[in-house]
């Protein structure tokens, strides 16, 4: 179809996705196939219905099962090799993405390891495939305040060549955002933006929380501060970015039908408008298939998927020469 054409030579950038949640299914077969005691099928057919998730924390759990699989810094390297190659195939010129390090550190690799894994990744990316990288590390909510402590302390212990932000994972039910404001505070006064998660599972409060508290200047997901008017013009207003992801908040139970994606209501109000895949690998998605998705269920025009894909750019942490040349 012409939009099909169109948005596969469409320049993009992919603003969220998880290292781990973007291995494709041959990549973890491979890595179930090293660690069989690891939980994690072998099979392709099983390691499809592994990924059927029933509900967000039936794929926090599973997401953890695999993490566990990426045990050495060469697991790492290819990771990203099959990662630049996937997003160089749909155009994508620059990608963040999100890299858990104290999960990785728990899985077996150490933190100097993990930072030249990430250099050696990033510059394959780069040379084999043409596609730039930066990196978010993601806390993850289950770890605690400690945790994002220790993710403060590899990002900026180590800074990893590409490092642009600090990010917030996993759970938001029984967990608020806010009690991770020092170790944001610790990283936004050493240079890094504030890109946490915020509104998948839940409301408004925690969309807030994220400004506020985490002063966000960009939300992964955020799709539940379309309940909040007053919300929805702070961040039109501000200019803070959503990255939205249909398929992941369809496949984690986030939205229960795909018609009922608040994007139109978030577009609607004047908010910037990112599209991401979130875990492609996990999701069976690609970023083509999510602007398909959007022309598709959302009746979103050519113009604009072009304006959303322009909306990522500028809210992309990248040079700005290569921001540029994707603008
Ligand atoms: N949300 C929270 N935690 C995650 C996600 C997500 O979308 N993907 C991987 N870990
Ligand atoms: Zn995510």
């Amino acid at each position: 179809s012409p939009v099909a054409a169109f948005v596969a030579a469409l320049p993009k950038v992919e603003l969220h996705l998880h290292l781990v949640g973007s291995a494709s299914l041959d990549t973890v077969l491979a890595l179930a196939h090293h660690h069989p005691d690891g939980g994690v099928p072998t099979e392709r057919e099983a390691l499809r219905r592994f990924y059927a998730f029933t509900d967000f924390p039936h794929f926090l759990n599973v997401y953890h099962r695999v993490n566990l699989l990426v045990t050495t810094a060469a697991d790492v390297v290819t990771l990203l090799d099959g990662l630049a190659g996937e997003l160089a195939a749909r155009t994508v010129r620059y990608a963040e993405v999100q890299v858990t390090a104290v999960r990785n550190r728990m899985a077996g690799i150490a933190y100097p390891e993990l930072a030249a894994a990430l250099t050696d990744g990033r510059a394959l990316a780069r040379e084999r495939h043409g596609v730039e990288l930066g990196w978010i590390f993601d806390a993850d909510a289950t770890l605690g305040p400690e945790g994002a402590e220790e993710t403060v302390d590899f990002a900026l212990g180590y800074r990893p060549e590409g490092t642009v932000g600090i990010g917030l994972g996993g759970p938001e039910v029984g967990v608020r955002r806010a009690d991770f404001a020092p170790a944001f505070d610790r990283a936004r006064a050493a240079g890094l933006h504030s890109v946490p998660h915020a509104g998948e599972t839940v409301g408004p409060d925690e969309v807030w929380a994220a400004v506020t508290a985490l002063r966000a200047e960009r939300i992964g997901h955020g799709i539940g501060a379309a309940a909040d008017p007053r919300l929805l013009d702070h961040l039109a207003e501000h200019r803070v970015p959503l990255e939205v992801s249909p398929t992941s908040n369809l496949r984690t139970g986030a939205v229960t039908a795909i018609e009922e994606h608040p994007l139109p209501v978030l577009r609607a109000a004047g908010v910037p408008v990112t599209l991401a895949t979130d875990d492609p690998g996990m999701f069976h998605t690609d970023l083509n298939a999510e602007y398909q998705l959007c022309h598709d269920v959302f009746g979103m025009t050519v113009p604009e998927l072009a304006e959303i894909a322009r909306d990522g750019a500028r809210a992309a942490f990248c040079a700005p020469d290569l921001r540029e040349r994707i603008l």
